[in-house]
């Protein structure tokens, strides 16, 4: 997909990528890298310079990013001694190690600017200024390291450290957010930089869908070149898709689509990828005036305002803004008069033209915007099964104890999403706590999502959501006298990706306590009871390592609304060469996989408030993500992104873990165009 969605940056009026740089992804164990396939960022840089841009690598190499752990990896967590993010030598010295690798590749292949390639800025860290309080003095530390062990790297390229006002030189901090037009440098000497325009927002599982209106993100963008702003880089143009478990969170969503410009299948957004472009088009229109010129502001009125830009040689270049949210204006500069609608900014290259305003936004598309018909639709066929293995059919070798509950994140270092957990609890029907075996089970769990066995029948789920991963869950469930098993399946949906000390925030059952309470609220306390873990599903240990261990049954009657169940289909893709999209709403919540590739986490059933979308949508005012929402009431994500090179012209293969429930001889294939 890169070369077209290069083009269409290109075309849409850009000058330069940003991208970050994922370290988990690219060293999955320590020391062990990989820069194949999607992973190749070399090959992206030269694709981005074929296309004829600049790029801006955002090595981090923590990035945020909506991504798993905020793009660390989490063999760091297991370190002795390591401490995230602060001045402590065993993180300074692996982040000194990636940061270093990764600047000789770009340099070895020539990719800086001053060597003729594509790349002109560089980052390190990422907003640490929104949480280094939190670090006290080893913080400011830590920050002075950076920024050296940046500098000593001798990149002849300037570095750049967003939201951090402390930025010692010669590193020049940058703006993120929504506006940036208040935003000033630390230094008199640098430029006035915004690094991420947000287009829109990203989505969580049981969150509506956000949207940014384009007038408000052009308004944003034209009141930054009005007020001194030098570079402006919109976060996302494009998100794309959070393929496999690199969905962060915990929460987010596979789809990364942010309501940006170009979508999520790489196709323009319209209105907004075309009101965009118009406005670049307008912005290079007075370049020189913008890059040569002196700034002159002129009040209008309340509210209103004129920016002239003005070089020795007399071109020139202006803006007229009206910042009031709700009240148009009409307004007289240099003898003219010209009408401004609320919260726009109207441009004029030559100071007497308007030629655009933010607030005007075209009509009638430019080019296509993605579109779903039912016309090319593809179905399923062959559909065979195999039960994933409760607890008590896990081979014993791959189980070890422990007489306390453990930390998810800790014990299993992301290997898999799941963890089993499991101990027993001995009743009998003299004990006063028996209440007919009707007690109470209480779990309390760091999340994300948990299912409840009881001697091997499921015996409840639940689940926490994005800001609030930990929960308790609390149901009746039914002892039998003499030994009983209490089996727990905590599952993660993404890692913690932002916040202070984020990468210490627990998963998993952890401290508990797990608890029954039978008669007269007598309590057993099961914490400190030996309990028997396992790491991941046994389906996916022999799915992906030993298939030959691995059955699958095909039977005229399909099991569906199953728990625990793993699907395999047959399916052609529908012809074309766009990108392909597959409707999960028949499904409840798991993981799929095309042809061996991991198209992500699916959770149709989650689905957002009723009564959160505000509709209708006013562009006017400044924009927050919960303005101008839509799918209330629905699941978050139904759709599901398959890029057409991971497709076959003949049959493809669809797998699917269904952990609540579904019925995958309804699942469908469409194309998006
Ligand atoms: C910023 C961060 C980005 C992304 C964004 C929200 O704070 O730098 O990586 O997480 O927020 O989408």
């Amino acid at each position: 997909m890169w070369p077209k969605l290069i083009e269409y940056a290109k075309d849409g009026g850009l000058d330069a990528i940003e991208t970050y740089i994922f370290w988990n992804a690219h060293e999955p164990q320590r020391r062990q890298y990989n820069f194949e396939g999607r992973l190749d960022f070399v090959k992206f840089l030269k694709t981005v310079q074929e296309g004829g841009l600049y790029a801006v690598v955002r090595i981090g190499p923590y990035v945020c990013a909506e991504w798993n752990y905020g793009g660390l990896p989490v063999w760091l967590h297991n370190i002795p001694g390591m401490e995230i993010r602060t001045n402590n030598d065993a993180f300074k010295y692996e982040m000194a190690t990636f940061t270093r690798k990764i600047f000789s590749m770009m340099e070895d292949e020539g990719l800086l600017a001053w060597q003729g390639g594509p790349v002109i800025l560089l980052q390190i860290e990422n907003e640490y200024g929104n949480v280094m309080q939190q670090y006290g003095n080893a913080g400011k530390e830590y920050l002075k390291w950076a920024a050296g062990m940046a500098v000593s790297l001798n990149a002849s390229v300037p570095w750049i450290m967003c939201q951090q006002s402390d930025a010692p030189a010669p590193m020049i901090n940058t703006c993120n957010g929504f506006y940036c037009h208040d935003f000033e440098p630390n230094s008199p000497t640098s430029p006035k930089m915004w690094t991420e325009n947000w287009t829109g927002w990203f989505k969580a599982f049981g969150s509506t869908n956000p949207h940014r209106p384009a007038e408000d993100l052009a308004y944003s963008v034209a009141r930054f070149f009005q007020t001194g702003g030098t570079f402006q880089n919109y976060y996302m143009y494009h998100g794309g898709t959070n393929f496999g478990r690199t969905a962060g969170g915990p929460f987010i969503t596979t789809s990364y689509d942010y309501d940006a410009p170009l979508d999520e299948y790489g196709q323009p957004r319209q209105p907004k990828w075309g009101h965009l472009r118009n406005l670049h088009s307008a912005l290079k229109q007075m370049e020189k005036a913008l890059i040569y010129g002196t700034r002159q502001n002129v009040s209008l009125g309340n509210d209103l305002e004129a920016s002239i830009y003005k070089t020795e040689d007399g071109t020139t270049g202006c803006f007229l803004s009206n910042t009031n949210t709700a009240l148009d204006a009409t307004v007289t500069f240099n003898g003219n008069s010209y009408s401004l609608p609320a919260w726009s900014v109207t441009i004029l290259p030559d100071c007497v033209n308007s030629i655009y305003n933010t607030a005007q936004v075209p009509v009638a598309p430019q080019t296509v915007t993605s579109k779903q018909t039912k016309d090319d639709e593809t179905g399923v066929e062959n559909v065979v099964w195999h039960k994933e293995s409760i607890f008590y059919n896990i081979r014993s070798k791959d189980l070890f104890p422990a007489k306390k509950l453990l930390e998810q994140i800790t014990t299993a270092a992301d290997r898999s999403d799941y963890m089993w957990y499991t101990t027993g609890v001995h009743v009998t029907e003299d004990d006063s706590f028996w209440n007919q075996g009707r007690v109470i089970l209480r779990v309390n769990t760091s999340g994300h999502s948990l299912h409840v066995f009881v001697n091997s029948e499921h015996a409840g789920f639940a689940y926490g959501g994005y800001g609030h991963g930990a929960f308790n869950f609390e149901q009746p469930i039914n002892l039998k006298p003499g030994k009983n098993y209490i089996t727990l399946l905590s599952a993660t949906v993404g890692l913690q990706n932002y916040g202070p000390l984020f990468e210490l925030v627990p998963a998993g059952i952890n401290t508990g306590p797990v608890e029954i309470v039978g008669s007269n609220n007598a309590t057993k306390d099961l914490s400190r009871k030996v309990w028997l873990y396992k790491i991941g599903l046994r389906g996916e240990d022999d799915l992906f390592t030993n298939p030959k261990d691995f059955t699958w049954t095909s039977a005229s009657d399909l099991p569906v609304n199953t728990l625990f169940i793993w699907y395999k289909a047959e399916f052609r893709a529908p012809n074309g060469s766009e990108s392909v999209i597959v409707n999960l709403g028949s499904m409840g919540k798991g993981q799929a996989w095309i042809n061996g590739e991991s198209i992500g986490r699916y959770w149709p059933l989650y689905t957002s408030p009723e009564d959160e979308c505000s509709e209708p949508c006013d562009y006017r005012g400044p924009y927050n993500p919960s303005k101008c929402t839509t799918q209330c009431g629905e699941g978050t994500q139904i759709w599901y992104h398959v890029p057409r090179s991971w497709l076959n012209e003949g049959l493809n293969t669809l797998v699917l873990f269904e952990e609540l429930g579904g019925n995958p001889s309804q699942i469908k294939f469409r194309t998006v165009h």
